[in-house]
């Protein structure tokens, strides 16, 4: 079994984030929602992984490469233009060759193991088992219907949607879906779908199940969800909302109100951080209060006066003082900005 992640997307709307690290390089509780996908598929001991990557390959292979772990053998595949997931996954074909896989998109979050899933997909001997959860908005999602246990139809983003059963991002594969790939067609937007492929695998009367999942799961899109994010993972490392400071980060004079996280080689001086906020590595906070935001790595913030909150604060940007008095602020940004009042 393999892994294959599908981690093209731009991200567009995660800017100004997006302009200096890829959506999927976007650190929640300190770290890359990409590595989280690395820990699934590690837990499974799904060791060969291919991560497709577009224009962002650099960056994102760089930052992997970097962090290896070291169990993992990772292999990046270049989709020239984003055709569709279906596509991507036919661009992932040499890599793939014969093995069954799992495919997760890289802007996936989600709380549980794949183990449950990987026993039904080979217990069942399925085609393809897809992980589906339900929603409040079917039309924004792939939609599935359900009888006795298999999926019977599967429609991308319905104006009439028959269930609320999204698609999650998350599917099992055996090697017949790129039979199915090759009798799919280009979709309205233009794309080869994944979802489309699928229901091809349905008509030619495979077995496609669905893994209805427990837990909770987001694809992290938008600011909001960085945020939405962040709190779901700190409340998970930290089940009695502690403080998760990295043993190289200095804290002195300051009030820290769990759950949070500090990264390595931080400072933190005269001030109230917290709750739910992660600090990322290399930051500065001094005479300055934060709560309920993400600073990636190497940001200052100093003598800022009011709270800062509801914030999501670049790499390497800086906030100075602020001589307005005890009002609130929530900023959106981008890296290597500077802020002076
Ligand atoms: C993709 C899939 C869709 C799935 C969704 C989950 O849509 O095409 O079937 O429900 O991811 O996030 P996209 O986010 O590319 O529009």
């Amino acid at each position: 079994m393999k892994g294959l992640i599908l981690s093209g997307g731009l991200g567009t709307r995660l800017l100004p984030f997006t302009l200096a690290l890829p959506k999927q390089l976007i650190p929640v509780a300190n770290k890359p929602v990409l590595w989280y996908i690395l820990d699934a598929f590690k837990k499974i001991g799904i060791k060969e992984i291919g991560v497709v990557v577009g224009e962002n390959k650099e960056v994102i292979a760089t930052k992997m490469n970097e962090v290896l772990h070291q169990d993992l053998k990772l292999q990046f595949i270049v989709q020239e233009k984003p055709l569709g997931l279906a596509h991507a996954v036919k661009t992932a074909a040499p890599f793939l060759h014969n093995s069954d896989f799992v495919m997760i998109l890289g802007d996936n979050l989600f709380d549980e193991s794949l183990e449950e899933a990987l026993k039904i997909f080979s217990e069942e001997k399925a085609d393809a088992l897809l992980f589906l959860t339900p929603v409040r908005d079917p039309r924004r999602y792939g939609i599935a219907e359900v009888k006795e246990g298999q999926i019977i139809s599967l429609e991308e983003k319905p104006t009439d949607p028959r269930s609320n059963y999204a698609v999650m991002g998350i599917y099992f594969f055996k090697n017949s879906i790129f039979e199915a790939i090759e009798r799919t067609t280009a979709s309205r937007r233009g794309e080869l779908e994944i979802t489309d492929a699928i229901q091809e695998l349905i008509n030619a009367g495979r077995k496609v199940v669905p893994y209805i999942y427990p837990g909770w799961w987001m694809d992290v899109g938008r600011p909001e969800d960085v945020l939405k994010a962040n709190r779901l993972l700190l409340n998970l490392l930290t089940p009695d909302s502690s403080c998760l400071v990295a043993p190289t980060a200095m804290v002195s004079g300051s009030t820290l109100k769990g759950p949070l996280i500090i990264g390595e080689n931080c400072t933190i001086v005269d001030s109230v951080i917290g709750p739910y906020t992660s600090v990322g590595n290399g930051s500065s906070i001094k005479g300055s209060s934060v709560e309920n935001s993400v600073l990636f790595e190497k940001v200052t913030i100093q003598g800022f006066k009011g709270t800062i909150m509801d914030s999501i604060i670049g790499q390497d940007t800086a906030i100075y003082e602020d001589s307005s008095g005890k009002n609130i602020k929530k900023f959106f940004l981008g890296a290597g900005s500077t802020l002076t009042f």
